[in-house]
């Protein structure tokens, strides 16, 4: 069902993210794994050793900047974006959902 989607995901790099983000690349989907800590580039090149197809970016949710620039990013390398998981939240502002709909 999600073979081939291509899954943007904040708040990745641990936790709930990080598991389906896991579960999904198993399941054959192109993941972008993104989170604040930059401990998410090492998770995804482990996954990348693994044999799934993913990318990491650091990104925090509370600034747009780092946002556009991610969802730019898996757009250059993907060519689109097919699901957006945010589990970055808790005491952080959340701006993802707002500024992927202008897509
Ligand atoms: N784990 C549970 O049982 C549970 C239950 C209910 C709700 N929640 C909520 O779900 C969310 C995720 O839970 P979790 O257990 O996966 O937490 P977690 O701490 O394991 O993972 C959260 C991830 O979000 C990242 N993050 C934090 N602030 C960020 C920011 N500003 N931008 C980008 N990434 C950021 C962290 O670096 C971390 O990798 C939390 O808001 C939590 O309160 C969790």
């Amino acid at each position: 069902m999600v073979a081939n989607k291509v899954v943007f995901i904040t708040g990745a790099a641990s936790g709930i993210g990080y598991e389906i983000g896991v579960e999904f690349a198993k399941q054959g989907a192109k993941i972008a794994f993104s989170d604040v800590n930059e401990n998410v580039h090492e998770v995804v090149k482990d996954l990348n050793e693994k044999g799934y197809d993913c990318i990491s970016f650091t990104c925090d949710v509370t600034k747009e900047d780092d946002i556009q620039q991610s969802i730019q990013a898996t757009f250059n390398h993907y060519g689109r974006m097919d699901v957006l998981i945010g589990v970055a939240s808790g005491k952080c502002g959340f701006t993802t959902l707002s500024i992927f709909q202008g897509r």
